[in-house]
């Protein structure tokens, strides 16, 4: 297999240990969960989405384990701006803070508050199951340009996460350079349901929500590639990434870099399992491979 070059990487204007970075709302919620895996070989980390206002999340169940996959309606519970203190004692490591709201505005005021503090932003227009918020906005190109317009205008690193839940994913890449995005982040998960055949109602309390996990390894491919042939900022590759296989696809239908969610809920120490694999002292350089899948 393709070996890459160990050493540290600068990806949407964010300087990583490595190129495997924790997605965001896995292990994200505090400071120390994030250290934790920043000394387990993560090349950098992403927070749990931090919103205008405290949310206590969607009625349980929230989270529902499926072979391949797990099916998640947290509902972006949130601790709001106290989470500040979790990551101040990050400063200066690689922790990009992922916000939301329902209006830019609000995507301002919450960058205003990590100002000086994170190694950049991560915009949430994607979650696919919070209304008024995520990709309920974020299917709209409009209000996408307007978002990230509000957060680039901090001078930070600004990467968007895209729903794969449209039609053309590339408009919406496109929207996100236009409002000065410097990496698009792709994918959230994909709107999904399972319903209880015993107690004939959906399992999910919220009755739809977001599959991650292997399944969706496909369709989060196809969206970095798309996505790979309209934009020209750097693409990060989300959704079932669980090998150094899977990272080097990735790479191949055009990713920089790549994050990792669900896979770390069954295997803590994946980050340091994948760059055993994928990193040798003689390898070579990504750029050899990033979107070589379309020559
Ligand atoms: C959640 O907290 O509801 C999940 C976040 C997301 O899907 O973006």
């Amino acid at each position: 297999m393709f070996m890459l070059q160990k050493g540290s990487v600068t990806v949407g204007g964010v300087n990583l240990e490595n190129h495997l970075i924790l997605a965001a709302g896995v292990l994200g919620t505090t400071g120390a969960s994030l250290a934790r895996m920043l000394r387990l070989g993560a090349g950098g980390v992403v927070t749990k989405s931090i919103g205008p206002q405290p949310k206590s999340g969607h009625a349980g169940p929230c989270l529902i384990p499926l072979e391949g996959g797990l099916l998640n309606a947290m509902g972006l519970p949130n601790p709001s701006r106290d989470f500040v203190n979790e990551v101040t004692p990050l400063k200066d490591r690689p922790v990009i803070v992922s916000i939301f709201g329902g209006m830019p505005e609000e995507f301002r005021e919450v960058a205003s508050w990590f100002e000086g503090i994170a190694a950049g932003y991560e915009l949430n227009l994607s979650c696919p199951h919070a209304e008024g918020y995520g990709a309920s906005i974020g299917s709209d190109p409009g209000v996408v340009r307007a978002c990230t317009e509000e957060v680039a205008a901090f001078g930070l690193p600004t990467w968007v996460k895209l729903t794969p839940n449209v039609t053309d994913i590339g408009v919406i890449g496109r929207a996100a350079e236009e409002g000065g995005a410097t990496a698009i982040v792709a994918v959230n998960t994909v709107r999904a349901m399972r319903i209880s055949i015993n107690l004939r109602r959906p399992v999910l309390g919220n009755r739809f929500g977001g599959l991650s996990g292997k399944m969706i390894f496909p369709i989060a491919l196809r969206c970095v590639y798309d996505l790979y042939d309209a934009c020209s900022i750097p693409i990060i590759g989300c959704g079932g990434i669980s090998s150094a296989e899977d990272v080097i696809e990735m790479m191949m239908a055009g990713a920089s870099a790549v994050q990792i969610g669900s896979a770390v809920c069954d295997d803590i120490g994946i980050f340091e399992r994948i760059g055993e694999a994928l990193y040798a002292d003689d390898g070579s350089p990504a750029g050899e491979i990033v979107g070589c899948a379309h020559a």
